[in-house]
């Protein structure tokens, strides 16, 4: 071990740095300070050689990201610590994607930046609190795909106010818009979008952890939104691979995937209940919704790896069903995950843009949706990693045909 071992801080505000160096000041370490995300920074890194480097990441993150990458690069022997005034489960994820071996919080204290140097100096490749098991923030997020076989059963809605929902109790979920025939999670959630799906899947091959934020549009409430495009656009011209690179990269940074899909079966609403971890079936209460639903569970039960989940959701779009959800369950041969009641007066956001979760919060549905979000945060159950059986198109076709068991 060394001497006195060599830390190098790398953070925008003098205040940052002179706080380190401060509660360092009795240890036997060498604190170098002072270095903002230029060039000096990976001059000062190349000539020291620290042992282990302290980065700042306050927003805007995309700098820090990008100079913890090029610093990750540069010094493969070193070991990176990152740090920030907020709790970001995203930005935590990112860091740690780009090499950080931990994401502080601050305030920082002696004993946690002694605690960092000593695992550096160890040789640790991973964090402590890591390797006991609580990698919550290093797994790749869970990946929720709303389904159905119908047009106007309520997915759209469903998407949004999970999101929103997720949102609200300090998560950063992303939302993806897989239905190409019309921007409806841009118009209702009232975004004025820059980017959207189209995009994004031109250019996937070069989008990484960092890059891909910039494809992602804010919405007020905390969702981050990927919209389908302003103009209805065919399915067809998207590459359903640059889609599956894009929703995995999505769930390498992101804590939770929300993707809305379209009620036609398109090669991408398949990619994306075969990617998800969760697959949320949602069928309205009415005998020929519920027939097509019983053709969704046999075609979802025959493409899917076992571990992961389609939960059926009762969606009640009128004041009198015709089938009670108990007989629904029955003829689904599924349990009722989530039943959703009739509400008149639901709209998907009011004049800003706030979906009914926000908005209207104690609305019954509204309390429906947010039970659902958090069943859903708390129960991840691992995703189908593994490649998509086939051309999807093929596996689409394969599957109309099939008999629930005929692909395993
Ligand atoms: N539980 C419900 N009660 C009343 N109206 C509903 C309910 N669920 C959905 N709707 C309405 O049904 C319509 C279609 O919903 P939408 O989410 O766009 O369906 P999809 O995305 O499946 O096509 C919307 O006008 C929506 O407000
Ligand atoms: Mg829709």
């Amino acid at each position: 071990m060394p001497d006195k071992p060599k830390i190098l801080v790398v953070d925008q505000d003098p205040q940052g740095c002179a706080e380190i160096q401060q509660l360092l000041a009795s240890s036997p370490v060498i604190v170098i300070g002072g270095v903002g995300f230029d060039e000096e920074a990976l001059s000062i890194a190349s000539e020291l050689k620290p042992h282990a480097v302290f980065v700042a990441l306050e927003e805007p993150i995309g700098y820090p990201l990008q100079m913890l990458r090029a610093l990750s690069d540069l010094l493969p022997e070193t070991k990176f610590f990152a740090y920030s005034s907020r709790k970001d489960v995203q930005a935590m994820r990112q860091a740690k994607a780009l090499g950080a071996l931990e994401y502080l919080t601050k305030p920082l204290s002696r004993e946690k930046l002694t605690d960092c140097i000593a695992r550096a100096l160890n040789g640790e490749s991973e964090p402590a609190d890591t390797r006991a098991g609580s990698s919550s923030d290093r797994r790749p997020g869970t990946i929720f795909t709303i389904f159905g076989t119908k047009g106007g059963i309520g997915r759209t809605l469903i998407a949004i106010n999970l999101a929103a929902s997720m949102a609200k109790s300090g998560l950063v979920p992303v939302l993806v818009d897989l239905d190409l025939s019309s921007s409806d999670v841009a118009r209702r959630m009232k975004i004025r979008a820059d980017s959207d799906l189209v995009g994004a899947a031109r250019n996937a091959a070069e989008l990484d952890e960092i890059t891909v934020d910039s494809y992602l549009n804010q919405h007020a409430s905390g969702v981050k939104i990927l919209p389908a495009p302003p103009q209805p656009t065919d399915w067809r011209e998207i590459d359903p691979g640059a889609v599956d690179s894009l929703i995995t990269l999505l769930a390498k940074v992101h804590e939770f995937v929300i993707i809305d899909t379209p009620a036609a079966f398109t090669d991408l609403s398949m990619l994306a209940a075969h990617r998800a971890n969760t697959v949320l079936l949602v069928t309205s209460l009415d005998p020929s919704s519920i027939d097509c639903t019983a053709m969704a569970f046999r075609m979802l039960d025959a493409s899917r790896s076992g571990s992961a989940k389609t939960r059926l959701v009762l969606n009640h779009l009128t004041p009198d069903g015709l089938v009670r959800d108990d007989d629904a369950a029955r003829q689904l041969n599924h349990e009722v995950y989530s039943s959703l009641p009739y509400d008149g007066s639901i709209v998907y956001g009011d004049e800003a843009g706030r979906p009914a979760v926000l908005s209207r919060p104690k609305a019954k549905i509204s309390r429906a949706i947010s039970k659902m979000a958090s069943l859903l945060a708390e129960a991840r159950v691992p995703a189908s990693d593994g490649p998509v059986r086939g051309p999807v198109s093929s596996l689409f076709g394969r599957l109309l045909g099939a008999p629930a068991d005929a692909d395993r």
